[in-house]
């Protein structure tokens, strides 16, 4: 696209191509939270979002959902700078909230080989919620990990490395309003 080749955002690097525009992405996060909304017609919801990842799907999405909620956040790390799992996910940050009896809706970006959600959840589990459920932004449909799929998903997503809309490489291109694919 010709606009993101002279996206001063880049630092000179190239992209492949933008796969989810900034108007897609506003017009389906409106729908994953009228869709949360109607999914917890009662109850304490959490929305705990994944770090780093997920800082602004989960600032853009709470302000789509029409119902209480509380925020908190976890920092989990797997990557270090590849583009490619590293297979060992740690807790780098925990939740401060109280999870017991919540309806937990943990928010990530991307689920790609599955490992980082399995963990979590399984971590949280002991915590005795209500409930956990995951939104996520994008699924790559790889997971061989997870007994528990995504209740909420944005978009499907290619099998390539995306950045933007929070997606990083070696920390860079979270800002990019939209979703693109590295050359
Ligand atoms: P998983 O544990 O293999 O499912 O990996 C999930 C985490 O890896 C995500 O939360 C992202 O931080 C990172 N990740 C996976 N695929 C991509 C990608 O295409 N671009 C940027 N980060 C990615
Ligand atoms: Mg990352």
């Amino acid at each position: 696209m010709s606009a993101s080749l002279v996206d001063p955002r880049l630092q000179g690097r190239a992209l492949k191509r933008v796969a989810f525009t900034t108007d897609q992405i506003r017009g389906r996060v409106r729908e994953l939270g009228a869709d949360i909304s109607a999914a917890y017609p009662d109850g304490d919801l959490l929305v705990l979002g994944l770090l780093k990842g997920s800082f602004i799907l989960v600032s853009d999405l709470v302000r789509e959902i029409s119902r209480p909620l509380q925020v908190d956040f976890l920092v989990v790390s797997s990557y270090g700078n590849d583009m490619v799992s590293s297979g060992t996910v740690r807790m780098v940050y925990d939740a401060q909230a109280v999870l017991k009896g919540k309806h937990i809706l943990l928010v990530e970006d991307i689920v790609d080989s599955g490992r980082t959600l399995s963990m979590v959840i399984t971590v949280l589990q002991e915590r005795e919620p209500a409930s956990i459920e995951v939104c996520a932004l994008l699924d790559k449909h790889l997971s061989t990990f997870l007994e528990h799929p995504p209740r909420f998903v944005g978009f499907d997503a290619p099998n390539e490395f995306l950045v933007g809309y929070g997606l990083d490489h070696a920390e860079n291109f979270r800002h990019l309003p939209y979703i693109a694919s590295l050359q």
